[in-house]
């Protein structure tokens, strides 16, 4: 998760939007740290599930890491400053479905899955997604 994360980073520039689907325990968190540790050094990632939001300052751009789960209703991202963060910095989300209709088109969606031992990851966007990750 750690390395995969790395390599998504590396693609990764303001305006980014990604989503992370997945059951409680399925790695959304672990996946995150890869990249933000991969963007910020080996600092700690805490798991943002009661904060809402972590934010991080990286070299090009500030990334937040968001845990919507505890989000009452999806107009509350409003409130959070998550609407102009997807277009300002780079944004890392887990449970995009309480943000509702709000999350926006572009984002890259990495579902995760149990299987067996390990997981199945996939990865969903559109064509310019498809792209970019040509290299990952
Ligand atoms: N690919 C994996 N294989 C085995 N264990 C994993 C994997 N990814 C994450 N884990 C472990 O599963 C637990 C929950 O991971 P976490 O990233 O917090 O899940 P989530 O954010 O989806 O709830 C952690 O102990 C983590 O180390
Ligand atoms: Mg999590």
């Amino acid at each position: 998760m750690l390395e995969l994360g790395a390599r998504l980073a590396a693609v990764l520039a303001v305006g980014d939007v990604v989503a992370f689907t997945g059951d409680l325990g399925a790695g959304k968190t672990t996946l995150s740290r890869g990249i933000i540790q991969a963007l910020c050094g080996d600092i700690e990632v805490p798991s943002p599930t009661y904060t809402i939001v972590q934010t991080y300052g990286c070299e090009a751009f500030e990334l937040w890491h968001c845990d919507l789960y505890r989000l009452d209703r999806p107009d509350d991202i409003f409130e959070l400053g998550l609407f102009e963060a997807m277009e300002d910095c780079v944004c890392l989300i887990e449970w995009p479905d309480r943000m509702g209709e709000h999350l926006i088109n572009s984002a890259l969606t990495i579902d995760i899955q149990f299987d067996g031992d390990g997981r199945m990851i996939t990865l969903n966007g559109t064509d310019i997604w498809e792209k970019r990750l040509d290299n990952v």
